[in-house]
């Protein structure tokens, strides 16, 4: 370890520091989550601003093409990112592989070495495989580079599951999958039945809203399909609307657009998601919109904005990761695991002006920061004894184990230097003409999309009660343009939202 701490880091060692006074000035957290980018993919180049941040260089990063083969090549990180096509495979069965470098003796370690294997016997595309070691240059991804230097950093945080994106995602709303370890169609179409921690806000008489572009993906859980909870849910122009009204809730999840489209040939819509094989700028875009907005709101100083990814999508991390309990006693048996080792590093970072500047967050004492992390805070930390809420109980054991962020927020006084503004952000169509593709909504449906429109079919019967014999029919959709004119159709019969006026 290094000798030189960070008045930050002191803290969150625990040790003592007279001017903190953690935590209780924080009134209002929003959440954005994106989706699957690792955190060498995605910020490693920071290691080369600040050595203090566990990242990736191309001179101490490599993976071989093949690990099973100890005379194979290796191929070096580069910081040349721009654009993945086909969506790299992360299901528990392939992170398991790229992990573990195809070493499947019951002792295997986590040599991190499968990536590009992986990558191409899941595709057959050997020829490409080896982009799956590019890294975002700062000046190609600037917002997230800006915020991650300006505020904290969390360089431990894992995803919950080393597996896909609704397992995670029900992770970050429930400390739990329930036992699913796939994209699992049925039981995200009936809905997820486990408590989430929404509920726990509403019983604490706290508020939320969800705040979304195309589709609130939170719909996989049953208990967000109440009538109670439907007026939860608002368009994202709306957490615009309310940061600059100074009238925000406790909690705000925020949800990206999670497709590309183009409908009745004039109403233009691009994911924010950087999901592969979307614009990865366009997602760096939504950052910098979110962060101005809650920076020029007048409940900045009171306000924790959290951006965070689902988890790795198939992308290069080197940090092997750490195990976990079991939340609940459910293992997934499609995919089987057992749910008691974590997912690979994936970028978190925090924005305050109760951070320190470059405030760097490496591995909790005890426990790990995962998507659990952020339940564990919110409910357990910030909205406390303290403050006169009721500690409700853990959702499960995860959210129980899993390490709280409360301490970041050290200073006393909001800091006065906070940018007001991040950096534009030059979209990549524009920058790489040649190597996007045209924005026109005819790329293939992803797993991810498939999910979505499993989920929202279901609305049809549980909120607008209409039979759903005819809309399984509707599934067999082929291009993501026409998914997202489906989608947005729900959403306008079944939660009454409109999104195309
Ligand atoms: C590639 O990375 C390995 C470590 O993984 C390192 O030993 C090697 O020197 C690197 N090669 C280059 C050309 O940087
Ligand atoms: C590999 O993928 C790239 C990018 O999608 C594509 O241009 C190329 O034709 C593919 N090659 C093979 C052999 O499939
Ligand atoms: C889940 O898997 C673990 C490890 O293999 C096993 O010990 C446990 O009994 C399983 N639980 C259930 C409910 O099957
Ligand atoms: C972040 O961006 C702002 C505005 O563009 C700039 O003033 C500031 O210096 C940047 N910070 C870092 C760490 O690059």
């Amino acid at each position: 370890m290094k000798l030189l701490l960070t008045v930050a880091q002191i803290f969150l060692l625990g040790l003592p520091l007279a001017a903190g006074k953690a935590n209780t000035d924080i009134e209002h957290v929003v959440v954005l989550m994106l989706e699957n980018r690792a955190f060498d993919h995605m910020l490693g180049y920071l290691t080369n601003i600040n050595s203090d941040i566990t990242g990736c260089t191309p001179e101490s990063c490599s993976n071989p093409i093949d690990p099973t083969d100890p005379g194979s090549p290796l191929v070096n990180l580069t910081y040349d990112a721009v654009y993945q096509q086909s969506d790299p495979c992360h299901s528990i069965s392939c992170t398991t592989e790229q992990v573990f470098g195809y070493d499947d003796s019951g002792d295997a370690t986590a040599s991190m070495t499968g990536f590009i294997k992986s990558y191409a016997d899941r595709t057959g595309n050997t020829t490409y495989a080896p982009k799956i070691m590019e890294s975002f240059h700062p000046s190609h991804v600037p917002a997230i580079y800006n915020i991650s230097q300006e505020f904290a950093i969390f360089d431990a945080w894992h995803a919950s599951v080393p597996g896909p994106t609704m397992v995670n995602r029900a992770y970050a709303a429930s400390a739990t999958s329930h036992g699913m370890g796939t994209n699992n169609p049925k039981m995200e179409g009936f809905g997820l039945p486990q408590k989430t921690m929404f509920e726990q806000l509403l019983d604490m008489g706290l508020d939320f809203k969800v705040y979304f572009q195309q589709f609130p993906s939170v719909l996989q859980h049953k208990p967000m399909r109440k009538p109670k909870i439907l007026p939860k849910y608002h368009l994202l122009d709306k957490l615009f609307d309310d940061l600059e009204n100074g009238d925000m809730p406790e909690f705000s999840w925020v949800e990206p657009g999670y497709f590309d489209g183009v409908i009745a040939g004039k109403h233009v819509f691009q994911a924010t998601d950087q999901h592969p094989d979307h614009d990865v700028s366009a997602g760096d875009d939504l950052i910098r919109r979110i962060y101005n907005a809650v920076r020029a709101s007048p409940l900045w100083e009171k306000t924790a904005l959290v951006i965070t990814y689902d988890e790795h999508g198939g992308f290069f991390d080197h940090v092997p990761p750490p195990s976990a309990p079991n939340p609940d006693g459910l293992n997934s048996t499609d995919d089987p695991f057992d749910f008691t080792r974590l997912g690979v590093r994936i970028p978190t970072i925090i924005a305050s002006p109760l951070i320190p500047k470059g405030t760097v967050v490496k591995s909790p004492a005890s426990g790990g920061y995962e998507h659990s992390s952020i339940v564990s805070t919110v409910v357990h930390k910030l909205f406390s004894a303290e403050k006169g809420y009721e500690e409700p109980t853990f959702l499960t054991k995860r959210d129980e184990w899993a390490a709280t962020f409360e301490s970041v927020f050290s200073l006393s006084e909001p800091r006065k230097d906070c940018p007001t503004e991040a950096p534009e952000v030059v979209s990549h169509r524009v920058q790489f003409p040649h190597v996007l593709p045209k924005l026109d909504g005819k790329m293939p449906i992803t797993h991810l999309q498939q999910e979505i429109i499993d989920i929202a079919s279901m609305l049809e019967t549980e909120i607008c009660q209409s039979d759903t014999e005819v809309l399984l029919g509707d599934k067999e959709m082929k291009e993501e343009g026409e998914a997202l004119e489906w989608i947005l159709n729900r959403v306008e019969s079944c939660l009454g939202i409109k999104v195309i006026e």
